[in-house]
């Protein structure tokens, strides 16, 4: 087994390569599509499977990456159609944004990444690091690190607007 997983690794845009043998790529969608600036976009994981449920044994990764989707469903944020939207008139637009990173539902976003927390923990091995990723546009941190009892060890804040944390766990 590879070491690393990405629970849901989308466009892999933060990896330096996007092959990288040592990682173990999974995401729910598989997606190959032209964003509306004409930029072709890809969901290829090796896997396709769902991080509140995944199909790895307990204590199999030395490192989980996790960076689930932060945008809410139907937030209307989205800054302009994409095929999707313009492909079927009737459907409610998809943004870009939402093609590229996917989105929570709504209601019931909690449970959902409360059950990613814990399933990223269960296959982590013990004394392995998880990195987690998170915009706090639609959903604060603070509310976000409420899902899980492990306790992170350091964050960092990042780009334009200082929204986006990374933080760094590691399973006692
Ligand atoms: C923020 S994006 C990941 C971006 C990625 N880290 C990158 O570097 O491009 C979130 C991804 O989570 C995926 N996702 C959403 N729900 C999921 C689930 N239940 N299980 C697995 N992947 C899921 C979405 O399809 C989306 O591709």
């Amino acid at each position: 087994m590879k070491p690393i997983l990405d629970a849901c690794c989308g466009g892999k845009m933060f990896y330096f390569d996007k092959n990288d043998p040592r990682v173990l790529f999974q995401d729910i969608r598989q997606v190959s599509t032209t964003l509306c600036d004409g930029r072709p976009f890809e969901v290829n994981p090796d896997v396709v499977g769902d991080f509140t449920s995944m199909e790895f044994p307990d204590n199999t990764f030395n490192m989980v990456v996790f960076d689930p989707p932060h945008l809410l469903r139907n937030t209307g944020k989205s800054k302009f159609a994409d095929i999707y939207g313009s492909l079927n008139p009737k459907a409610k637009p998809v943004g870009w944004q939402q093609t590229k990173y996917g989105a929570m539902p709504d209601q019931d976003w909690h449970e959902v990444l409360a059950k990613g927390f814990s399933e990223c923990f269960r296959v982590l091995k013990q004394g392995g690091f998880l990195i987690f990723k998170w915009n706090e546009t639609d959903i604060p941190v603070s509310e976000v690190l409420k899902l899980t009892d492990q306790k992170p060890i350091f964050g960092h804040k990042s780009g334009k607007r200082s929204n986006t944390h990374w933080i760094c766990f590691m399973k006692d």
